[in-house]
Parts: C-alpha cells; structure tokens; sequence
C-alpha cells in the first residue's frame, strides 16, 4: 500500500503529461474505461473506474473512490494496480493525489494543444487540491506570466501563492486574488476551473475572444461551471465524449463540436489545432477524468513491480528520485 506521501516521493509528476499524451491516442482503439458512480448517502459520491489500460503497459487499474466536498481532501480511495495478464494485485494505491495529478497532466495536456501558443496569463477558479494541481501541471509545459485567483475561500486563494512557491518556474510568477470568478476570467488567457458548482459560474460576456477555460468542475450530472451562452460559442473538447455528454445532455448544441483531447494530440504531436482563425471564439476542454488517466502515474509508483515477480509480498517501494523541474519551453 502506498501512501499519498509516498506516492508524491515516487512519481515523476513533471513526466506526466507526455506519458498521458501516449495513453490517451492509445484509447481510440481500446476506448477510456468505464465509471460506475452512485450516491449512497446526501454527502457522499461512491464512484469506480476501470479498467484503466494504456498500449506497452502489462497492467491496469481499478479505482474505488469516494467525493465528499465537505471534507479535506474531497476525494479519497484507493487505486488498485493489477497484472494484465494474471490479474495478480501488484500494489494499491492511495488515490487522492494520484487523481489530483493525472487530471490536472491531462489539463495541461488539454491547455498545450487547445491554448493559444502566446497565451501566458492564467486564472485560478477554484483553488482546492485541483486547482492547485492544475497551476502546477500546466506551468511545466507552458511559461506563465501572473496568475490571478478566485475562491470564496480566502484560504485557498493564499494557499494557491503558497504552493508555488517551491515550484522553480512560477517563483517570480505574481499571483493576484479576486473577489470574483468573473474578475479572473477578464484577466485570463488561460482559464482552470475546479469548484463543486451547480450553477454556472461564466458566460459568453465574462470571456475575452480566443480564451482556453480548462472545467473540471463539471464531471458529473448536475455540476455546472460554464453557461450554455459560452458553450455554445467554444470548440468544447472532452477526454470522453460519452462522460461528458451525460454531464452536457441539456446543452446539446454542443454535443457535435466535442473532440477527444487523444485523437486531437495524437495527430497533432504538440502544435495548436486552434492556431488558425476558429469559428468558435473560445476553446474549452472538460475532461471528466477516465480510468486510462489513472494508470500512466499508477505504474510510476512502484517501479520495483515490473521487474519482481507480480506479488504485492514482494512490492517494494523503491523511491524514484524526482526530477528537478525544468524551465518551460512552450
Ligand atoms: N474531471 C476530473 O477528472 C476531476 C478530477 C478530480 C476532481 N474533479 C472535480 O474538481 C472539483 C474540485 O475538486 P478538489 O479535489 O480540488 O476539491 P477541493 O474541495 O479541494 O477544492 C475545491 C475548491 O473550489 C472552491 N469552490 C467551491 N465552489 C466554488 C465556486 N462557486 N466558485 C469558486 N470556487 C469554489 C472551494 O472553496 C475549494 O477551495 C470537484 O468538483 C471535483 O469533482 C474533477
């Protein structure tokens, strides 16, 4: 069993965009896994993902997982690593940083495909764990050049100063808190959201043409960060169409405009599909978070797995070094 510190010794979050980026053109063929969620109680969200599968990878993962905003972390569980072939459980998990990583390197993915290549100003809504995460994950490919942030909870938008702090790219980054969503998004070029809202929380008004909003918030029925206006005028690109459609089911004009973040990155090795003038004044990417996610950081824990016999006795938690954060090239 690996702990959320020991995971953060042992993975090579700075990696991990480009390992997602290989997983996520794998899937067109063997499709991004399946969730099951359920809500066995008013507070809480029970949800399980599997199979997480990625091609050159003899594993897959199955999380359980559970979502209660009221608590610190919101998200906990576990991420079960299993032999692709004997089905043998080679190491489990805690999956709460884990998913807090591998969603916000497939955001960053997201920001470096979908973003206007210039874009440099970014905006924080939502400053918990993900949103923390996703600020982390995207300065590693892209240089940014401020940050404003907003969250209700004064906390959170101090804490989003604090945990740059050690990140070597964003030192001399300003960070400027807001009282409003809508303050951020007027200064931004690059949008992240990840609140727990239920009403949307931008419109079409509140964007600058040519904006690239990152939504996480809205992975489930009945959550809501963007308003129908600003969807319907954004190219929304998702990592599963069929997640985000049950999420999306009432804006359907948008529905035919959803591209996958995998096909798109694939082909496009690196380089903006949205460089030439777009019909759509803003791109958005929503990805819901898949099981195929999950795997790329899961099998960069216990790296000592792939080479032992597929025991969970005889796992051990060899400790990667991290690698040092280089500059950003983007
Ligand atoms: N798409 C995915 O794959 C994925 C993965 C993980 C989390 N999420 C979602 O991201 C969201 C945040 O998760 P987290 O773990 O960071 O939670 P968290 O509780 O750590 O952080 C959420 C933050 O959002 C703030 N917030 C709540 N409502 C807000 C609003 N209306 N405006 C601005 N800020 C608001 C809260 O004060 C808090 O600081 C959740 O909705 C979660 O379900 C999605």
């Amino acid at each position: 069993m690996l702990t959320r510190g020991e995971l953060q010794q042992a993975v090579d979050s700075a990696g991990l965009v480009t390992e997602l980026r290989s997983a996520m053109a794998g899937y067109q063929e063997g499709g991004p896994g399946s969730r099951v969620r359920s809500e066995p109680s008013r507070t809480v969200t029970a949800m399980v993902l599997a199979p997480g599968l990625a091609p050159g990878i003899p594993a897959y993962t199955v999380k359980v997982h559970a979502k209660n905003l009221g608590r610190r972390p919101a998200l906990t569980g576990v991420i079960c690593l299993h032999d692709l072939h004997s089905g043998d459980l080679l190491a489990v998990l805690d999956s709460g940083w884990l998913t807090a990583v591998r969603t916000a390197a497939g955001a960053a993915l997201g920001t470096l495909v979908l973003a206007r290549p210039e874009a440099s100003t970014v905006g924080v809504i939502g400053a918990g764990e993900q949103g923390r995460a996703q600020l982390r994950a995207l300065a590693s490919v892209r240089r940014l050049s401020v940050v404003h942030v907003h969250d209700p909870d004064p906390g959170a938008a101090r804490a989003v100063a604090e945990s740059i702090e050690g990140v070597g790219v964003l030192r001399d980054v300003p960070v400027h808190v807001h009282p409003t969503a809508r303050a951020v998004a007027g200064e931004s070029e690059i949008v992240l959201m990840a609140t727990w809202s239920r009403t949307p929380l931008l419109g079409r008004a509140d964007v600058r043409s040519g904006t690239h909003i990152t939504s996480l918030g809205a992975d489930e029925p009945g959550k809501a960060e963007l308003n129908d206006d600003l969807l319907a005028a954004s190219l929304v690109v998702t990592d599963d169409e069929q997640l985000y459609g049950d999420v999306l089911a009432k804006v359907d004009t948008t529905l035919p405009r959803l591209l996958r973040y995998g096909g798109r990155a694939a082909q496009t090795q690196g380089r903006s599909p949205c460089t030439a003038p777009s019909a759509y004044p803003c791109r958005t990417s929503s990805p819901p978070g898949t099981p195929t996610n999950e795997l790329a950081p899961a099998r960069s824990a216990p790296t000592s797995t792939w080479s032992a016999e597929s025991s969970h006795s005889t796992i051990v938690n060899r400790r990667v070094p991290r690698r040092s954060q280089s500059p950003p090239d983007a």
